[in-house]
């Protein structure tokens, strides 16, 4: 029987690449650059399995129920807001993504901004570099102690939970949680955490502020101005979720007047693109969405891709379906 024919939108790493070839008739985009809209309804056409990434974009329009020749959008990703999941069903074509497996590197990442930003760091390692430091003084850089603080986390999934072992264990926080479904008893207990009905009921009990909810067009600018308003004066957000969960545009402002004491960001609206006020803010902190960027968290996602796209055309249910 002819090996399943498959379409890598982007270069991943070698290991995964090489074991994908052994099972299935690979393509690569050697190119490495996000397809476009009409690239991508084109390989729909072509290939039985198309692996997406959070760069690509697959809105309704690039789903055509009669000419579609791919049966299963595999993710490269946990984030699938960038898939229209229910054209995708339309068109009988089965999502899934890749869940766990970045959990920890993700938590580690949010983690890396909070303490990052409350301790100052890239402004003491903007000052050094630039040769301004001129030494040690009780009034250098102070920054807010991050250790005993309350942490409030929106989206208590695998990767809220993650943030809230490292924070809890790590650091002794007071964990406080807003959730769409409520939280099990038992799991709230493991971090000693307290489940708050909705956001502004959160927002002006924490010193930090940490955003582990899906995006898509449900969460866009749940963190607006008038939410940036009921956190406390000297309190930082952080947001390793989705750019589009935050109005970049109101944070800019939050931080200009200091509603707020700081902010740390992996993701963008729109990626790669940074709004201007957020690169001239002084108590941000900002990474290129590195998430799950660790070796061994690559390598995971990929093979974790691989173990749905093999269920998928064995004729079993992926572990990891979405849609
Ligand atoms: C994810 O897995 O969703 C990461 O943000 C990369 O897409």
């Amino acid at each position: 029987m002819a090996k399943p024919k498959v379409l890598v939108t982007r270069r991943w790493p070698q290991a995964v690449e090489a074991k994908m070839a052994e099972v299935f008739d690979l393509d690569l985009n050697r190119a490495d650059k996000p397809l476009t809209v009409t690239e991508l309804k084109a390989a729909l056409g072509q290939y039985d399995a198309v692996l997406p990434t959070v760069t690509d974009r697959l809105p309704a329009a690039v789903f055509d129920r009669a000419g579609s020749r791919t049966r299963i959008l595999a993710n490269y990703g946990v984030g699938f807001a960038h898939i229209d999941t229910e054209a995708a069903k339309a068109a009988s074509i089965t999502v899934t993504n890749t869940p766990d497996v970045l959990s920890e590197c993700t938590a580690d990442i949010a983690m890396t901004l909070m303490l990052m930003v409350a301790r100052r760091a890239s402004e003491g390692e903007r000052e050094l570099r630039e040769g301004r430091w001129t030494g040690w003084r009780p009034t250098h850089l102070i920054g807010t102690k991050v250790s005993g603080a309350t942490l409030g986390i929106i989206g208590f999934g695998r990767i809220g939970q993650a943030m809230a072992q490292r924070a809890h264990f790590g650091f002794g926080m007071k964990i406080l949680v807003q959730n769409r479904s409520a939280v099990p008893a038992e799991v709230l207990a493991r971090y000693n955490a307290v489940q708050v009905p909705t956001i502004e009921d959160l927002l002006p009990e924490c010193d930090f502020v940490s955003l582990h909810c899906p995006g898509g067009a449900a969460n866009r600018h749940l963190i607006n101005s008038h939410r940036l308003d009921l956190m406390r004066p000297g309190a930082f957000l952080i947001n390793t979720a989705r750019g589009e969960v935050v109005d970049e545009h109101a944070l800019a402002q939050a931080l200009w007047f200091g509603t707020i004491g700081g902010a740390g960001l992996d993701v963008f609206e729109r990626e790669p693109q940074v709004p201007e006020a957020l690169l001239g803010a002084d108590n941000l902190v900002l990474l290129p969405h590195l998430g799950s960027a660790t070796r061994e968290t690559r390598e995971a996602m990929g093979f974790r891709v691989l173990d749905n796209l093999t269920d998928f055309f064995d004729g079993r249910q992926p572990r990891d379906r979405v849609a």
